[in-house]
């Protein structure tokens, strides 16, 4: 999944969203008290606050954009790389610092850091009060009600079965147009390198009822795009009888014993893509992150058939050595993986947009396995990567087994010479589009001017032009005239 905080190159669509302004629903929420969330990592984590914030307007609490006027801050946090480690702990020493002044005020460490660390974050970190892993949110407000009356509170049990499934999220930070739904948690895969199944659990998927509701709830808020997101949204998979008997056990539609028995294939990724894709014409649908084990040619067949499913797919590659990602236990090799791009490109077409995630100087990579680092990305020719220098976590597997053996300034070259190939392939893919006419939905204000729009095509790139009298949440066709590495620009041609 794309790491929001932590981009090593642009990634416009997350810049140019991040930082809009709140709604103003959520700046009138009625509420004794004011909370503050500030989230760190995926956008999962930026999902689950969200939760969290509905979670705690129920229990009296309205969110604050102003982390000084707030009773109660919350981090939700990242422990993905020891920088984003790093980072939080940095803030915490603004919060101390705050606290001081107003020592009433409760601070919360949420996600995946606060699960890695558990009661470890109350004795290094003493501003904090809460401790609450990513299973534990529906329990915060009783965390809080402990914190309140001076003792210390932490929950950081992992469930097999929570999906949040029934919480509608206060959207936070929100355009308006553009939102996340989980469709599932966990992680079942372990990456040895990767930290996340140790901090989010097992792998458990969503009622897909659930999901389209919330998708089509959006469409009717006037949202025009939905992501759907997952740490791997291939292995989605929920069986009926599953369903059945949660929808039983909660008291909604009863259903005659024999019917829940009946055995019937699964909801897969495909299907509910295809769900969520007929909601209506209108409403776009992405979806992050896709595993390149586990990718299927239905998903793809099922993204040709819908116009409104967007031609994008970030496909984490990792590595382009298939010795590096036997021990990265990623369980595909550099075959398998062109293998996967060639059938997007037959399937979807040159212009389907292609992204992934690099590691670069993982335990023992030699630099000529760096080069094929270098030559995967030449033949499939990224449209967008987010790269990383390999961050031992402790715990995981690589940790456990293998020496963390490349010199740091080594991974920063290697890290550099990715970064700076990426630089021009992200160039050469955004030239493709001068002079095409590419169909954007407009997700607001141009983050330079007021007087220029800002939306993404399919292929999920920012596109920029003259704001006319358009307005956010309409579709427009822009012929694209220029572009920068990391954006498009051009004019309206029709809408
Ligand atoms: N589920 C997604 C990835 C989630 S983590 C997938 O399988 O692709 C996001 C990215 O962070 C990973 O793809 C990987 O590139 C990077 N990452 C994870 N652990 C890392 C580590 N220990 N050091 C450096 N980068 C790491
Ligand atoms: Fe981590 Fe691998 Fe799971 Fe992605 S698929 S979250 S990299 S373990
Ligand atoms: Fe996401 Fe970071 Fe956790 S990338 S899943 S918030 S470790």
């Amino acid at each position: 999944m794309a790491v929001i905080s932590e981009l090593t190159i642009l990634q416009p669509a997350d810049k140019e969203q991040i930082d809009l302004p709140r709604t103003s629903e959520e700046e009138l929420a009625v509420g004794k008290k004011r909370l503050y969330i500030e989230s760190y990592g995926c956008q999962m984590n930026f999902a689950d606050s969200e939760i969290v914030a509905a979670v705690m307007r129920n229990a009296g609490f309205a969110t604050t954009s102003s982390a000084e006027e707030a009773d109660l801050i919350f981090l939700n946090t990242c422990a993905i790389r020891d920088n984003a480690e790093q980072k939080v702990r940095n803030r915490l020493k603004h919060l101390t610092g705050l606290k001081r002044q107003k020592p009433e005020l409760l601070v919360g460490m949420l996600g995946c850091m606060a699960e890695r660390l558990k009661t470890k974050l109350l004795e290094e970190e003493k501003v904090v009060d809460i401790v609450a892993g990513p299973d534990a949110y529906r329990d915060i407000p009783k965390l809080v009600e402990e914190a309140e009356s001076g003792q210390k509170a932490v929950n950081v049990f992992l469930s097999r079965e929570e999906t949040y499934a029934d919480i509608s999220p206060i959207r936070l930070n929100s355009n308006g147009v553009t939102a996340f739904v989980s469709i599932m948690r966990g992680c079942d895969n372990m990456c040895s390198f990767c930290v996340v199944p140790f901090t989010r659990g097992r792998e458990r998927s969503r009622d897909p009822h659930s999901i389209v509701r919330e998708a089509q709830e959006l469409f009717e808020q006037g949202y025009r795009e939905v992501t759907l997101l997952g740490q791997n949204v291939d292995s989605y998979k929920w069986h009926v009888a599953e369903g059945l008997g949660q929808r039983v056990e909660s008291g909604e539609n009863q259903l005659p014993h024999a019917l829940t028995t009946v055995p019937s294939a699964p909801t897969t990724f495909a299907n509910l893509l295809e769900m969520v894709a007929q909601i209506h014409p209108d409403l776009r649908v992405r979806f992050s992150t896709s595993h390149p084990k586990d990718i299927t040619d239905d998903v793809l067949h099922t993204m040709a058939r819908y116009e409104n499913i967007c031609k994008y797919i970030h496909l984490p590659a990792q590595s382009g050595n298939s010795r590096v990602l036997r021990l990265m236990n990623r369980t595909y090799d550099r075959p398998w993986y062109i293998g996967k791009i060639d059938r997007i490109r037959e399937i979807l077409g040159e212009d389907c947009g292609i992204s992934t995630d690099m590691i670069s100087g993982f335990c023992t990579e030699t630099e000529e396995e760096h080069q094929e680092s270098l030559s995967l990305m030449e033949y499939v020719r990224y449209d967008y990567a987010y790269m990383f220098a390999y961050s031992e976590r402790p715990g995981t597997l690589a940790a456990k087994k293998y020496t963390d053996d490349i010199p740091e300034e080594v991974k920063k070259r290697r890290l550099n010479e990715i970064i700076a190939r990426q630089l021009e392939h992200s160039a050469e893919r955004n030239q493709r589009h001068i002079g095409q006419v590419q169909r954007v939905l407009i997700e607001g204000p141009s983050k330079r001017s007021d007087e220029f729009l800002c939306g993404r095509n399919d292929q999920n790139k920012m596109v920029v032009f003259p704001k006319g009298s358009h307005q956010k949440g309409q579709y427009v066709d822009v012929l694209v005239t220029e572009c920068t590495s990391a954006t498009l620009l051009g004019q309206v041609v029709s809408h």
